[in-house]
């Protein structure tokens, strides 16, 4: 893969999987740009500051990227803002909770990806990247949180599997102007969670392991990078087989 020359910019660098993506990308050449709620106001390291909840964040962090580097050529929708509560049970979830969820976790993705596409629009290129999930494709199975104080937000589904159709709809809209969008779905990536959460997701997937950061970021960099030139409003699950069976 050669991302040689390209402007990447990618939300929630400063996390898990951001980390890993970052460093993929400077690996193939790109020039990787952090942009994190938890990162330095250092463009010339290729990290900014930004808080995608705010229009006028994401605005100064365009402004700024647009003069040091003149063109945006890939974006990676990878944050993870959420609320305090987030992860209690069904139950529990009070109905603001879910609203605020779905505002920071994937409005704010069209908050951003608007200014970056019209960009790209111009420029006759670019490749958008959201961060889905298994749990955007299929159904949760709740066997593997059994006997752990663990489980998936309800709003997470919904957030994740809008956003594969809102991918899909960039990528009809402006795969006229050589613009693509995909997603990449992982599965459960090991962060040494909960022993028996772990055991269980591991006995559940078929390849018998959760995944690893650095199983997800070089599928992401392709997706960046022209070999994939002709894959526009894909999903690429990256999850052992989790979706398989
Ligand atoms: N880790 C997994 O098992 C897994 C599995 C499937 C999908 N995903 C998806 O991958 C993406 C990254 O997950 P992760 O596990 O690396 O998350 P993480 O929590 O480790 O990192 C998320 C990053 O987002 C940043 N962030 C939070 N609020 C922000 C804001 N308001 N503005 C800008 N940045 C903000 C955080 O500072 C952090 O660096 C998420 O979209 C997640 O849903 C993760």
């Amino acid at each position: 893969m050669n991302l040689d020359g390209k402007i990447i910019l990618v939300t929630g660098g400063s996390g898990l999987l951001g980390r890993a993506i970052l460093t993929d990308i400077k690996q193939n050449n790109g020039t990787a740009i952090n942009l994190d709620i938890n990162a330095d106001n250092n463009i010339d390291k290729g990290e900014i500051n930004l808080d995608i909840t705010s229009d006028k964040s994401i605005k100064q962090a365009i402004t700024t990227i647009l003069k040091k580097h003149k063109r945006i050529d890939g974006l990676v929708n990878n944050a993870y803002p959420r609320t305090s509560d987030w992860g209690k049970a069904f139950e529990d979830v009070n109905p603001d909770s879910f609203s605020k969820n779905i505002d920071m976790q994937l409005s704010r993705i069209f908050a951003l990806s608007q200014p970056v596409l019209e960009i790209m629009k111009k420029q006759g290129y670019g490749s958008l990247v959201h961060m889905s999930s298994v749990y955007g494709i299929v159904g949760n199975d709740f066997t593997v949180y059994e006997n752990t104080p663990l489980t998936s937000p309800a709003a997470y589904s919904a957030i994740k599997g809008g956003l594969i159709n809102f991918s899909r709809y960039l990528a009809s809209y402006f795969g006229k102007y050589n613009v693509r969008s995909n997603c990449v779905s992982p599965g459960g990536i090991f962060d040494h969670q909960n022993k028996i959460f772990v055991e269980q997701y591991e006995y559940r997937v078929p390849m018998k392991r959760m995944g690893t950061p650095k199983d997800i970021a070089p599928i992401v960099s392709f997706l960046l990078s022209d070999d994939s030139s002709y894959i526009t409003g894909q999903n690429i699950a990256v999850d052992g087989g989790w979706t398989a069976i």
